[in-house]
């Protein structure tokens, strides 16, 4: 069976990195394929506006028993209203995010020769290059990613895996046990805060399948009049994102705005998936959100994807429909075929979810 990250390619297209460097010259044009007149068409909330109004939510209030419930009831409101959240005392250790960073930062930081060693290959996704580009007259995104299968350990094709920095593959490895605990951990209370045995949300994640999608946003002269990464929801249960220097880039909309969210302060960024929306038959909502870039400065962020197990049925929990709980909302999918769906089409807000979404 092809493996979720193997099924679709993406069409290849310029490294934005070395483009960047040679059009960002003054006198020099950034090519039209990646002018994008919706990037400043919507109102984005800024600064502290922004910063109060996102949910802040405490993993240690959390697994505390005495303010577990309270906090809990925080988490469901997050989920529920937002789909995304800053979860605050995580407990991943800081040399583990550190060395992450670092190692992040190095690898992008190699001559564009170095990092081609770890090109996506045709028909995979998996590696250095850029993922939704299906049509030749497509815009496209300013940035460049690398992509990583990291869970189960089975499923890592070393291949992929950088050697260079030499610490770097150690790095990944720490910094995925460290999440997956973190993002078991919320799940169980997502399904407490659901209504559901927590076994039958963990049972779809199985194995704790994740994928590591490291984000390189060169900085771009005409930052206003580019994407960095186009408006999509994630096809995945969970994802914890990290900033990983200071540079602000993500926004998340929310009532039709845009809410910009700052960069670096510790916290780990959660947001609700595809997939989470769906198994809650639409408790949770997934979030749009998007990435823009900055005029001089480059931006690197890195996505943790925890997804389903690859036998998955993705659909609305059967206790969440059955006995008088109320119609399923969605339509059921293999899993498979919900990433395949996924990866051969363009980024597109939240169009996946809803194609599977069913008229009440
Ligand atoms: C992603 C993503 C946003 C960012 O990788 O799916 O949404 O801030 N990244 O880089
Ligand atoms: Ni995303």
């Amino acid at each position: 069976m092809a493996h979720p990250n193997r099924m679709t390619g993406s069409l290849p297209v310029p490294n934005v990195q070395a483009l960047a460097q040679a059009c960002n010259r003054p006198d020099e044009q950034i090519p039209e394929r990646y002018i994008r007149p919706e990037a400043g068409a919507e109102e984005v909330i800024s600064g502290y506006d922004s910063t109060s109004a996102i949910p802040v939510i405490d993993l240690s209030k959390l697994c505390d028993p005495r303010s577990s419930h309270e906090e809990c009831v925080k988490l469901g409101s997050a989920c529920r209203q937002w789909g995304f959240f800053r979860l605050i005392n995580h407990g991943v250790p800081d040399d583990v995010i550190r060395d992450l960073k670092k190692d992040m930062a190095e690898f992008f930081e190699l001559p564009l020769e170095a990092k081609k060693a770890y090109s996506m290959l045709p028909n995979s996704l998996e590696g250095y290059g850029q993922a939704f580009v299906v049509s030749e007259d497509q815009k496209l995104d300013w940035a460049d990613m690398f992509a990583l299968v990291v869970r189960p350990n089975e499923s890592r094709d070393m291949r992929f895996w950088p050697a260079d920095p030499p610490s770097f593959r150690t790095s990944i490895d720490r910094y995925s046990c460290e999440t997956a605990r973190v993002a078991r951990c919320l799940l169980e209370l997502m399904a407490e805060d659901m209504g559901v045995e927590p076994e039958s949300l963990l049972e779809v994640f199985r194995g704790q399948p994740q994928g590591l999608r490291m984000n390189y946003y060169p900085p771009c002269r005409q930052a206003g009049e580019v994407l960095g990464l186009s408006p999509h929801t994630d096809a995945a249960g969970l994802t914890l994102q990290l900033q990983v220097n200071d540079v602000p880039g993500l926004q998340i909309k929310r009532d039709g705005k845009w809410f910009a969210v700052d960069a670096l302060d510790g916290a780990l960024l959660v947001i609700v998936g595809d997939i989470l929306e769906i198994l809650s038959n639409g408790k949770y909502r997934c979030v749009v959100h998007r990435a823009v870039v900055h005029p001089s400065r480059e931006r690197i962020s890195a996505a943790v994807f925890h997804r389903p197990c690859r036998e998955a049925v993705v659909g609305p929990l059967p206790e969440l429909v059955k006995d008088g709980g109320g119609k399923a909302r969605y339509r059921s999918i293999s899993y498979l075929d919900y990433m395949k769906r996924y990866f051969s089409a363009k980024l597109d807000g939240r169009s996946h979810v809803e194609s599977l979404q069913i008229d009440l």
